[in-house]
């Protein structure tokens, strides 16, 4: 009973949803409470596979999932998902807050038009309209779901922003946005998922103490506002610590945490990324991993496991155990690396630093390990080739956190517990 949460804790596609899902089958509740649809979580179930971006992936254990207030809704997104579950035969019991903000079409136009202007030093967002929907939120020009259910309230905040929406967009020289049309957008929807839409602070607190409640990180620790690689980050908090602002929970009521993490690296969009290795490795990497995003299609960057990275994020989630996923993906490779520190300006770095002009000049120093032939699809420890376990051990002493889970592949049986 409690809460328990699962977090991303490198720059994001960790293979949560897999993780997620496997603890949302004891879970009665399950919980999203930063990102939107910039998320995607593709989970494979008896074979058929499922992408989800905004819904959380416990709905297919047909548990009740919650979109917290930290979350920033596209509510045609999630009516879509709605009915993309509904087509499988799955009728969602969900609960969205009043307090999520929404993403509206002057926040995707403008994540685009932001984005041109910063040339090659853009962040290589997913375009969805993260950026300026949270930015909203902050300034306190924002669309919450509670205004879409309620058409007086629409109206009214509509005409209240409008006009900084309007100069904003005359000063990057686009066309004004029709304010009647999303209105009436909006209203529709709002009436599709009105019956969602309710106090998830209040019922979440309600529960917590009899029931067992999931809450589900999207992105990555890296991808932090805060503790990430800034600028080259998402808008939200990813971290342990933003299920207690994103979801109205006390960080009392956290009874544990795990974190999710690669067997190696893999990252987005742009930014400084250590260990990332153009050669045969990182291609290995991508081409066994099938590292290509969810939700862009972008390929990603990949490289080896960074063990200063990975420090830092059990440090500040504070994780109770990791699990490590896509073991498999490294099955063949003559010899296998991990980061155990940075060199800097002919320094031994040992903590991950703040600053990006920094990382960006750090190089990574290896320790260098025997590779194994395969680990796929095995189920118990003691059965994974002994190379594997060294790496599996070496990684559980260097953090100094317990290895709850091994992914060996992507469906659900392809996993082992330790105890
Ligand atoms: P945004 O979240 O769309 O604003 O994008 C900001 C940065 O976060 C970009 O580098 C994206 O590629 C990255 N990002 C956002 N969501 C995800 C995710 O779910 N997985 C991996 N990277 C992500």
């Amino acid at each position: 009973m409690g809460g328990f949460a699962v977090v991303g804790l490198q720059w994001g596609d960790e293979g949560k949803g897999k993780i997620t899902d496997y603890f949302a089958e004891k879970a009665d509740c399950v919980v999203r409470y930063q990102g939107g649809n910039n998320a995607g979580h593709t989970i494979v179930v008896g074979g058929r596979k499922y992408k989800f971006h905004l819904i959380p992936s416990g709905v297919l254990h047909r548990k009740k999932v919650v979109i917290g207030n930290g979350v920033v809704v596209d509510p045609s997104v999630l009516i879509d998902e709605m009915e993309m579950l509904r087509d499988a035969g799955i009728e969602p019991d969900l609960m969205v807050s009043e307090r999520a903000n929404v993403i509206m079409p002057y926040h995707r136009i403008l994540d685009g038009a932001e984005e041109s202007l910063l040339g090659n030093k853009k962040v290589g967002t997913t375009k969805r309209g993260i950026g300026p929907c949270y930015a909203d939120k902050i300034a306190r020009y924002g669309i919450r779901m509670g205004d879409i259910v309620d058409e007086k309230s629409l109206r009214e905040k509509m005409e209240r922003i409008m006009p900084i929406k309007e100069k904003i967009f005359q000063m990057y020289g686009l066309e004004n946005p029709d304010i009647k049309k999303i209105v009436e957008e909006y209203l529709e929807y709002g009436r599709a998922l009105k019956k969602y839409v309710d106090d998830t602070i209040y019922y979440l607190n309600s529960i917590i103490d009899e029931k067992t409640v999931l809450f589900e990180g999207a992105q990555g620790f890296l991808l932090d506002i805060d503790y990430g690689t800034y600028p080259y980050v998402t808008s939200s908090n990813p971290v342990a610590g933003g299920i207690c602002t994103g979801a109205g929970i006390s960080p009392k009521k956290l009874e544990k945490i795990t974190g999710v993490a690669k067997a190696y690296t893999t990252r987005v969009g742009m930014g400084p990324m250590p260990t990332e290795d153009d050669g045969k490795a990182g291609n290995h990497m991508a081409e066994r991993g099938h590292e290509f995003g969810t939700t862009t299609g972008r390929r990603r960057r990949c490289g080896w496991l960074d063990l200063v990275a990975l420090k830092y994020a059990c440090m500040v989630n504070g994780v109770d155990s990791i699990a490590i996923t896509k073991l498999d993906v490294l099955d063949g490779l003559e010899e296998v690396k991990v980061c155990v520190a940075y060199g800097y300006e002919g320094r031994t770095l040992n903590k991950f630093p703040s600053s990006i002009r920094v990382l960006e000049k750090c190089k990574p120093i290896y320790e260098t390990m025997d590779g194994w032939d395969s680990s796929a699809g095995i189920k118990s420890y003691e059965h994974l080739p002994s190379n594997a376990k060294k790496y599996i051990d070496y990684i559980s002493e260097n953090l100094g956190v317990r290895v709850e889970i091994i992914s060996t592949g992507p469906s659900r049986e392809q996993t082992i517990m330790l105890d």
